[in-house]
């Protein structure tokens, strides 16, 4: 399933490490970026090019939610439940977004553009609540117009 490319791309990770399978992750980061999600196919071809597993690579992509298993929406919306953030109105947020998209968090909106996923602490606790757009926009001291504003946009694109 991964082209050429792909597969000469996750060798030359394996050349940065003294240990070839320590690039298991940004192998998967990278396939992920390219193919949206990763299937089981990638998955056997990331452990044939790396040397391990399918189940070793396979159990790093299931520990992780920041790896998707399944087909995901256009955009993805990693929503921190965590405690500082839920001190903070993270629950009665998350119900908004829940509500507002149509779809549970784990799932995505019926129109297929945003999938709403529960997310445990990322790393913004003293700006909580938070939530990481595409894996790369963090999004800080959240509220439920700023909310509002940002299913708008990604929406739109
Ligand atoms: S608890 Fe939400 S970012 Fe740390």
């Amino acid at each position: 399933m991964l082209t050429n490319e792909l597969r000469s791309q996750i060798q030359k990770l394996m050349a940065r490490y003294p240990e070839p399978r320590s690039a298991v992750m940004p192998a998967l980061h990278l396939v992920q970026r390219e193919l949206g999600w990763l299937p089981d196919e990638a998955i056997q071809d990331i452990a044939d090019v790396i040397g391990m597993s399918k189940t070793e690579v396979n159990s790093v992509a299931m520990f992780y939610t920041m790896y998707a298993r399944e087909p995901r929406g256009k955009h993805t919306i990693m929503f921190c439940t965590d405690l500082p953030c839920a001190l903070n109105g993270a629950d009665e947020m998350l119900e908004h977004l829940e509500h507002k998209l149509g779809c549970k968090a784990g799932q995505t909106s019926p129109d297929g553009k945003i999938t709403l996923q529960e997310a445990k602490c990322l790393g913004g606790c003293h700006r909580a609540p938070v939530m990481l757009v595409d894996g790369v926009e963090h999004v800080e001291n959240l509220t439920l117009d700023k909310l509002d504003k940002i299913i708008e946009q990604l929406r739109n694109t």
